[in-house]
């Protein structure tokens, strides 16, 4: 579905963003800037900073940051699409919705619409089942206490026990190319030369003979479909999943995270548990709280979409070898990311769902309410193998135990653990405080300025992609061009060199500033952001729009103190322009040198120098 653009701008020139944000959350004015407690993040502080002339938000603390669509969109869970008919409606602008055909030119939306079109066809094939197939899958979903009622809301559904009953569905249909559905992944060419068993030419259905599962995204479209087996003979994996594609990310994805986002964020708790069917057994059974990591052990990007609405995880693994293996990474991530964790062990042989299908919900909540702590945790695996009584055996649980520890960021916290070591274990605080010390030297991350040097000595075409490696600089030019006169901007785009740009975002960032100034004459920061889909290009570009009000990372290596000093700014964009390009030309005269020094051209060398020390005493 696609507004145009111009429908697009009236709504947003019609929305002032501290007006709609006021009718969500309460807003306070501070000098030019307007400050409110982020909702994306459970906080007390106002860390949200809104500009009004720049029409964008950002939080410093989460790094929740858009426009006013965005801000409507993130808030209320819905679309983009629906966010701005909801602005349009308050703003008095007449959108015809019946208009807004999905736009299948588009590769995404088409993808979406196959599997859109896939899962109504699974869900129909479930409901209007007849005979002995009826009976054989209805008593499959009795036995695992799904009623009808359940499989609407999840939406599940039945693949045929066939090779092209979902072929010749999309075959009737017309309206999708094979090639397109092969992307979605729904369907497989056939190898040829191969003896293969399926009876057709070209393509066959994945899904056979399986009850479907649709994976959501966080906002609720089928991005994919998880299949278990159902029948004895199948001999193929007890589950088949959809590859990955355009718009499923496995690692990016929590199944069930678009039911229950909103009861995450009120719990301030998430239970996270590992099968399709632990999900809705738990979610169906009133403990709404719950997403699913399908199987996979969990990664990076699953644990950030969590600590978008929760910072609170509870833990639940399988209590086999592959389960505490798996758990243990996750629980490493966990703490990385300065998250609080608790873990729950059912007794053997139990999983979510079955558990709370023998005992029921209160005693299934009364196991999470007695979570253990990582420390307990990994003491109860160390007991259960009988190997904690001896002091060697201790030493090696504390070392353990301290690798963890180790990874949490807060020190604070890491003084916590480290008390309830000793506590438990009888041991001195100061002998664990050492361990711990030497196990930080050991696994310091590299610092700031490390990582800035290791940047400019990257060759152009290796642009890093990580937003934690944007050096200051870059940073600041990218401030001064959302604020600059046209003057300066003019002068801008004559002298920067965009080679010396180390970061890919940055790059991307100005590539489309140059774009819009070349077209538009104007560089529009809410218009931008509505141009870009990566998160972080977004937050990079709000957090150099609104002003701070908390030490952000990149504050602290601010050399001039003008990005922490407006009104210096303001008055001052020549000046700082000039700077600005001066320290780019001393980056490219340093990687300069440190080229030539491997030829060993000392008297271009020296000349070198001679400039950088001229440009440094013109700095200051
Ligand atoms: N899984 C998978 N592929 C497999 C096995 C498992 O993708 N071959 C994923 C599925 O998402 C599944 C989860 O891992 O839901 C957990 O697997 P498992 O515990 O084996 O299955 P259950 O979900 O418990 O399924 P059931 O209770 O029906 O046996
Ligand atoms: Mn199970």
């Amino acid at each position: 579905m696609k507004i145009p653009s111009e429908k697009l701008d009236e709504i947003a020139s019609l929305s002032d963003i501290v007006d709609i944000i006021s009718n969500y959350i309460a807003v306070k004015k501070r000098g030019k800037s307007f400050l409110a407690v982020c909702p994306f993040h459970p906080d007390k502080n106002p860390s949200m900073s809104i500009s009004q002339e720049k029409q964008v938000y950002h939080c410093f603390s989460c790094g929740a940051s858009g426009n006013v669509f965005k801000f409507v969109q993130e808030y209320e869970k819905i679309t983009f699409q629906e966010a701005a008919i909801k602005l349009a409606e308050k703003a008095g602008i007449k959108i015809h919705t019946s208009s807004l055909k999905p736009d299948v030119s588009n590769e995404i939306t088409l993808q979406y619409e196959i599997n859109k079109r896939a899962a109504k066809y699974f869900y129909q094939n479930l409901k209007t089942l007849t005979g002995k197939e009826k009976d054989f899958v209805y008593s499959f979903l009795k036995k695992r206490n799904i009623s009808l009622r359940n499989v609407l809301e999840f939406g599940l559904g039945y693949a045929r026990n066939s090779w092209d009953s979902l072929l010749n569905y999309f075959r009737e249909e017309n309206e999708f190319k094979p090639e397109d559905i092969e992307k979605a992944g729904l369907i497989k060419a056939r190898d040829n030369d191969s003896n293969d068993s399926s009876p057709l030419t070209g393509y066959y259905d994945r899904f056979r003979g399986r009850l479907i599962f649709p994976v959501f995204n966080e906002s609720g479209k089928v991005v994919a479909f998880g299949g278990r087996k159902l029948f004895e003979e199948d001999i193929t994996a007890k589950f088949i999943n959809s590859p990955e594609s355009k718009i499923y990310v496995k690692s990016r994805n929590l199944y069930g995270l678009n039911f229950s986002k909103d009861f995450i964020r009120a719990a301030n708790s998430v239970i996270l548990v590992e099968g399709y069917m632990d999900f809705i057994s738990l979610f169906k059974s009133g403990v709404k709280n719950v997403v699913a990591s399908s199987g996979t052990a969990l990664t990076e990007d699953q644990i950030k979409l969590i600590s978008r609405y929760t910072k609170n995880i509870i833990l639940i693994y399988d209590s086999d070898f592959a389960g505490i293996k798996a758990a243990k990474r996750g629980i490493e991530l966990i703490l990385e990311a300065g998250l609080d964790l608790g873990i729950v062990s059912l007794p053997d042989g139990e999983d979510p769902d079955s558990y709370i299908n023998k005992f029921g919900k209160d005693k299934f909540e009364s196991e999470v309410f007695n979570k253990k702590s990582v420390i307990e945790f990994i003491a109860n695996i160390y007991e259960k193998e009988n190997k904690l009584s001896s002091v060697n055996e201790k030493t090696a649980f504390i070392h353990e135990i301290i690798t963890y520890i180790v990874k949490i960021p807060d020190n604070i916290k890491q003084t916590f653990y480290i008390k309830e070591l000793a506590e438990k274990y009888k041991l001195y605080e100061s002998d664990l405080l050492n361990e711990l010390r030497t196990q930080k030297k050991s696994t310091k991350p590299l610092s700031k300025e490390y990582k800035a040097k290791e940047d400019i000595s990257i060759t152009q075409n290796k642009k890093q992609k990580n937003s934690d490696l944007i050096p200051a600089l870059e940073l600041e030019l990218i401030e001064l061009f959302l604020n600059a006169d046209s003057d300066t901007l003019d002068f801008l785009f004559e002298k920067v060199n965009i080679g010396l740009l180390t970061n890919q975002y940055v790059l991307e960032i100005m590539k489309k500033f140059n774009d819009d100034y070349a077209n538009e004459g104007i560089i529009d920061i809410s218009k931008i952001t509505n141009h870009f889909e990566d998160e972080k290009i977004i937050s990079i570009l709000t957090s150099c729009a609104t002003e701070k009000f908390h030490l952000s990372s990149h504050e602290k290596d601010n050399k001039y103190g003008l990005l922490t000093n407006p009104s210096k700014l303001k008055t001052n964009y020549m000046k700082f322009a000039r700077q600005i390009i001066r320290q780019f030309r001393e980056k490219e005269i340093e990687m300069e040198i440190e080229m030539l020094s491997k030829e060993n051209d000392i008297e271009k060398i020296i000349e070198l120098r001679r400039e950088k020390k001229k440009l440094q005493s013109e700095l200051k």
